[in-house]
């Protein structure tokens, strides 16, 4: 009935035959009812609770974050042909820019700025000056829009070494930047001391908001109003340490899904002791760093695009006999059961709704979600943004409660210029 609803909606409301296609097919999935994904299709029809950029959007992670939010998609940039291919086929919108080479002016107004800016930041030489410090660097271009389009606020996310990087001077220019002339924006005030808080950022874990993933990320957060700027709070665990969750939920041979596991994600015998000997020897040298099969009861290690991220995540199959052929494998399987968990798993991992679809090639999907955001992590940041701009007090220890769209309108779909 709902899903009916919807479609008749979105045809009254003047959808693209392409924005039909991709609707009609996430109602039709079985799994389309999980939060995100319902969150996502009102989001999509109904009036915007707020619109905001995707900035370096990759596969659009802090865009379903934002989506699920009540937030609308206004423009997003993005430079990767492959990371391109996967965002249009499951959003319906192109991504493709250059960030370098835009103007500034010429991006849509919004009320929120994401961007999940790469590690060339970390490139930025200074002596914890500002704005001037930046030349060249990707972070420069997203201080200029900020200070070009004035949104409401901004998130800025990145890996948690930026917070420690050059002796924490990168990150002091950054900030710097933000407060400073010509961008001028409020940074939140940290509440009580923590090496992993200060003003305006907070290093937040994905397994205190509902995945099984110990990813660590920065979070930083901006107003134009200073008020909302004191209202925010970085949102409290809703899953503290991973209470609760299980890596048991995302294996596709777990009891939740019961799905064989094709044969190309099984390591070969020879592969493993390969992998075997370079733990040795990183051991006899003193460094503990190697490969590891993850407890089913317990909680991923955080993906990361390198092979590594796939190595530190090795999963004791749960269930046979697994579809496909070994053709992949260099040799017989491996005698333990040893698999790297699969691209859907991954995407469980990061929050992905179960319509989402990756590339169709394994080694870009690692990269590309490996790449992204726990969406529930980024979600649980934007309800607090919003609640503070919109002065809505959340329920202690429920950050992501945010009031969901009723009214049904769809927006014209050419106010939804890309910025390029
Ligand atoms: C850390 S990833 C962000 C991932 C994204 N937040 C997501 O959820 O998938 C950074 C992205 O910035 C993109 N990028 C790098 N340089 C760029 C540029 N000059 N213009 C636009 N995008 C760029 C990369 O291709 C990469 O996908």
């Amino acid at each position: 009935m709902l899903a009916e609803a919807l479609l008749t909606k979105a045809r009254r409301a003047g959808a693209t035959p392409e924005q039909m296609q991709i609707l009609e097919a996430r109602l039709g999935s079985d799994h389309v009812a999980a939060d995100l994904g319902l969150a996502h299709e009102w989001a999509w029809l109904s009036e915007p609770r707020f619109t905001f950029v995707d900035l370096f959007a990759g596969i659009g992670g802090m865009r379903l974050a934002a989506e699920s939010e009540g937030g609308r998609c206004v423009g997003s940039i993005e430079i990767d042909k492959k990371c391109i291919d996967t965002y249009r086929h499951n959003f319906g919108d192109d991504p493709s820019g250059d960030i370098t080479v835009i103007d500034p002016r010429s991006v849509a107004d919004h009320n929120l700025l994401l961007a999940g800016f790469p590690c060339q930041a970390f490139s930025i030489a200074g002596l914890k000056g500002g704005f001037e410090d930046t030349r060249g660097t990707l972070f420069r271009n997203v201080a200029e829009i900020i200070a070009a389009k004035r949104p409401d606020a901004f998130i800025l996310e990145n890996v948690k070494g930026l917070v420690s990087h050059d002796k924490r001077k990168t990150l002091a220019v950054i900030l710097n930047t933000l407060v400073g002339f010509p961008v001028n924006y409020h940074l939140v005030q940290p509440s009580g001391k923590s090496k992993l808080k200060g003003e305006g950022w907070s290093v937040l874990n994905a397994l205190d908001f509902g995945v099984s993933q110990n990813r660590e990320r920065i979070f930083i957060v901006g107003f134009k109003d200073p008020m909302a700027a004191d209202r925010f709070r970085f949102p409290n665990p809703t899953t503290p340490g991973g209470a609760g969750l299980s890596l048991q939920d995302v294996l596709e041979d777990g009891p939740r899904w019961r799905t064989p596991v094709h044969a190309r994600h099984f390591i070969s015998e020879k592969y493993l002791q390969g992998l075997k000997r370079h733990r040795d020897h990183h051991e006899s040298i003193g460094q503990g760093f190697g490969f590891e099969v993850r407890d089913h009861h317990g909680y991923a290690n955080a993906l990361v695009g390198g092979g590594m991220g796939r190595e530190r995540n090795l999963i004791k199959a749960q269930m046979g006999p697994q579809v496909g052929t070994l053709d992949g494998l260099k040799g017989p399987r491996n005698d333990e059961g040893l698999r790297r968990m699969t691209p859907r798993e991954w995407a469980r991992l990061q929050g992905f709704p179960e319509w989402f679809e990756p590339h169709h090639a394994d080694t870009h999907t690692y990269k590309q979600f490996g790449n992204s955001v726990a969406v529930p992590n980024v979600a649980a940041v934007v309800s607090a943004v919003m609640a503070a701009i919109e002065r809505v007090d959340l329920p202690e220890n429920e950050p992501s409660a945010s009031p969901r769209q009723t009214r049904i309108a769809w927006s014209q779909p050419e106010s939804r210029p890309n910025p390029r």
